[in-house]
């Protein structure tokens, strides 16, 4: 069976509030999406890295130079998990029980060990599964601005990207299931169990204008 990566990178980045979409901000001297390229292009067992842009995307650099596992997909849709679907369908030559790797185009500290335990966790397994990490802070869940409960924080996890699924079991998932804002929830609607495989709290989604100098402190202290 032969692993590939899906990128989707047709967001807009409305809560970065940059004025433009987030993935093409500067992280560390490049571009950010490219931190999260180069690391899916050196996994040895990932064959094509493939990126989902949004249609009228002018941004896209070309990144020609940095493999020939790289493809760029032109059909992004209005949400993520559309993306996802688009891409899917768009794919070359995939079979229903190739592997592909979802990851977000935001999470820039991805390193080749987090790929590759996820792999070595997933590759076997009948569903499929995503990096996570066991939620550190106690919950409250708010009404009108007030506590209404607690919610005990005991087995619950932050969900994370890499999402490791099958081609054919992920499109099924997508196509039943559009108001999810992950591919486990895609999968865990049909009644699976997706696998939690313990990552870390770099592996961060850059969302607002801090987590770019998280980000940034991430991987100079990496180097
Ligand atoms: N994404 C996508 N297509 C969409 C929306 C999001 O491909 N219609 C991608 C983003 O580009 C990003 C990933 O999904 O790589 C995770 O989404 P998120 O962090 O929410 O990014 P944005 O949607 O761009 O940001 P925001 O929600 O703040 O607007
Ligand atoms: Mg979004």
């Amino acid at each position: 069976m032969a692993c590939y990566a899906l990128i989707p990178a047709a967001g807009g980045g409305s809560r970065m509030g940059a004025g433009r979409p987030k993935q093409y901000l500067p992280l560390a001297g490049r571009p950010l999406i490219r931190h999260a390229l180069v690391t899916l292009c050196s996994v040895p067992a990932i064959e094509r890295v493939y990126v989902v842009l949004a249609p009228d995307d002018e941004s896209w650099p070309g990144f020609d130079e940095l493999s020939a596992k790289l493809h760029v997909l032109r059909c992004g849709g209005a949400t993520r998990a559309e993306s996802v679907a688009n891409g899917l369908r768009a794919m070359a030559d995939v079979r229903d029980d190739d592997w592909v790797l979802v990851h977000d185009a935001a999470r820039a500290c991805l390193t080749v060990e987090h790929v590759e335990t996820l792999i070595r966790e997933v590759g076997a397994d009948p569903v499929g599964g995503l990096l996570a990490v066991p939620v550190a802070d106690t919950l409250k869940r708010e009404v009108d601005g007030r506590i209404g409960a607690t919610v005990a924080r005991d087995k619950l996890w932050q969900a994370q990207t890499p999402q490791m699924f099958r081609h054919g079991l992920l499109s099924q998932a997508l196509a039943a299931a559009r108001d999810v804002t992950d591919e486990a929830g895609a999968v865990e609607a049909l009644g699976l169990q997706p696998k939690l495989v313990a990552a870390d709290a770099t592996n961060l989604k850059v969302t607002y204008p801090l987590d770019l100098h998280l980000a940034e402190w991430i991987l100079a202290n990496r180097k």
